[in-house]
């Protein structure tokens, strides 16, 4: 919106200088550019200087503009002129952030494993990957998410290996069933040696598709996949796709046997591994010839490449992993699989309040499921029934989106799901606040006629702060990192809070100076409800 505004497009199209200005924190001063220190000679800082103040002596925007000693541009608005710019409809506002050349992205998030339930370790995929789709898709982009299911390999046939040799009928398995089967068959599977083997026949058997077991698989994953589905639900979460690593087994044998016609990969110890140099080699089958996370990603990517033909690939996957997405796309290259970009966004561990990873009193992983009934319990003793189950996703959402990635965080529960201070709960209560306030007036539209003089303070700060949407907007999506616009939520309605402390409204005796603050109020709410949307905030009506 400053691009905008101040016209940088024009300007700096064949212009020597590419100017850039950002939200001064000095006090009276709103926009302030570095783009003149570079320059040494005061001479030819001072004819730039003149060139620019010639255009912007011309924009109805610009009040007053400053060379500063140490060569920063200073500049004040004409604030209640940018309110009348502000007060476009949501498309225009979109307009600001639209990618000049879209693309298509595949968004690989989520990832869930058969056997196991989701777990609080599942909420930062979950949310950062649909705030990055949603970010993205907003921009004009295609995208397309698919949940990449583990679905595949060796812990379903421990669970399979497990069933059969305590002749548990795998029919009337239930997921809670599921749950508790592969703890036990994985602990087996590290202390029983002759266990160990057969879960590594019954795998071979599984990749060759043998019937009896392809068919238990089919009932195991079906099992999870339902309730990995219902939970997504609850929780508001939506894939374009929900594919999992057993989508690509097929493609797997014509694969490995391309990579070694085409001399690309040798064998080692038994095992097949990339003749690409690489510390540690890049495994690409066991020595019994079974399939590794590596073999299931590589062949997704080929089957990407054939049905979808991304331009952008994005895995948004714990850090933890960082090790394995480089060696795949070391390895995408390598074999030639795609030409297209390859990105790992990562991200850390939630932690309890004492800093160790977040488990149950027990010292399990904890549930998700569990999270969120731990949430709504809170919830439903505060807020009214109808709301809780809404404030609760907002809760594990915003809380969540808040923290810069790649950082690790503690999940405190009762800070969340406070009503002051940086949360979902906060938030909400202020868009509900501006609904309520808005409600009075039967449409909701701009008023023409407004006072331009004087703003206070307050009216000042927050449309400054509306200001920074597209900025913010940018940074985000330029970093692949949601919080800046969570952050920027959190400062709007701060900023909205403080001024509707301070201005009379609804009671409000000077009509013009009412419908310049109800200007400022639908401008507000509606950049509070494209963060809502992009961040995958649900709203509620009251509160
Ligand atoms: N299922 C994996 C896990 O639990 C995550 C999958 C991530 N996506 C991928 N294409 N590798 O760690």
């Amino acid at each position: 919106m400053i691009e905008e505004i101040l016209d940088l497009k024009t300007i700096n199209k064949g212009s020597e200088i590419s100017y850039i200005f950002n939200f001064s924190k000095i006090d009276k001063v709103h926009l302030q550019s570095p783009s003149l220190i570079k320059i040494k000679k005061r001479e030819d800082r001072l004819k730039h200087f003149r060139n620019l103040n010639k255009i912007f002596e011309k924009n109805k925007y610009i009040n007053q503009v400053e060379l500063t000693e140490s060569g920063f541009i200073n500049l004040t608005l004409h604030l209640s002129e940018v309110l009348i710019y502000l007060q476009k409809s949501e498309d225009e506002v979109l307009e600001t952030i639209k990618d000049t050349e879209p693309k298509k992205y595949i968004l690989d998030y989520g990832g869930p494993n058969i056997g196991k339930s989701m777990h609080v370790g599942h909420l930062r995929p979950l949310n950062i990957g649909r705030a990055l789709y949603n970010i993205y898709k907003i921009s004009g982009n295609t995208c397309i998410s698919d949940i990449h299911l583990g679905d595949w390999g060796i812990p379903i046939s421990q669970i399979l290996t497990y069933c059969y040799e305590n002749k548990i009928e795998i029919n009337n398995l239930s997921d809670k069933d599921l749950q508790e089967i592969y703890p036990k068959a994985s602990k087996l599977a590290s202390e029983n040696l002759e266990f160990k083997k057969k879960v590594a026949e019954n795998l071979s058997k599984l990749n060759k598709k043998n019937q009896n077991l392809y068919n238990d698989w089919q009932i195991v994953s079906n099992t999870t996949i339902q309730s990995i589905k219902n939970l997504l639900l609850k929780l508001n979460h939506k894939f374009d796709l929900f594919y999992g690593e057993s989508t690509v087994v097929d493609l797997i044998p014509e694969m490995i046997d391309n990579l070694k016609n085409n001399n690309l990969v040798t064998l080692d110890n038994g095992a097949l591994i990339s003749k690409q140099k690489a510390d540690p080699p890049v495994l690409i089958l066991k020595s019994d010839s079974t399939y590794l996370y590596m073999t299931t990603d590589l062949a997704t990517v080929l089957d990407r490449e054939q049905n979808i033909s991304p331009d952008e690939y994005f895995y948004i996957v714990d850090s933890r992993q960082s090790e394995h997405f480089k060696q795949l796309f070391l390895s995408v290259k390598y074999f030639n699989f795609s030409k297209s970009n390859f990105t790992h966004i990562g991200f850390g561990t939630i932690n309890d309040t004492e800093g160790k990873p977040f488990k149950t009193r027990q010292g399990d992983v904890y549930p998700l499921e569990d999270l969120w009934n731990d949430i709504y319990q809170i919830l439903i003793k505060k807020n009214n029934k109808t709301n809780a189950h809404v404030l609760t996703n907002s809760v594990l959402v915003f809380s969540d989106l808040l923290i810069d990635r790649s950082s690790n965080y503690k999940f405190d529960i009762e800070k969340f799901t406070n009503t002051e201070g940086k949360t979902a709960i906060y938030i909400q209560y202020t868009r509900v606040r501006i609904k309520s306030i808005l409600k009075n007036l039967n449409k909701i539209e701009y008023f023409d006629k407004f006072d331009k003089t004087k703003l206070t303070d307050a009216e000042i700060n927050l449309i400054l702060s509306i200001l920074k949407f597209s900025d913010t907007f940018k940074r985000s999506k330029k970093n692949n990192e949601p919080h800046h616009l969570a952050e920027y939520l959190y400062e709007l309605c701060q900023r909205f809070n403080s001024f509707y402390k301070e201005s009379r409204i609804l009671d409000e005796a000077n009509i013009y100076l009412q419908n310049r603050r109800l200007n400022i109020l639908i401008v507000c709410l509606k950049i509070i409800e494209i963060i809502f949307n992009i961040l995958g905030i649900e709203t509620v009506e009251e509160m």
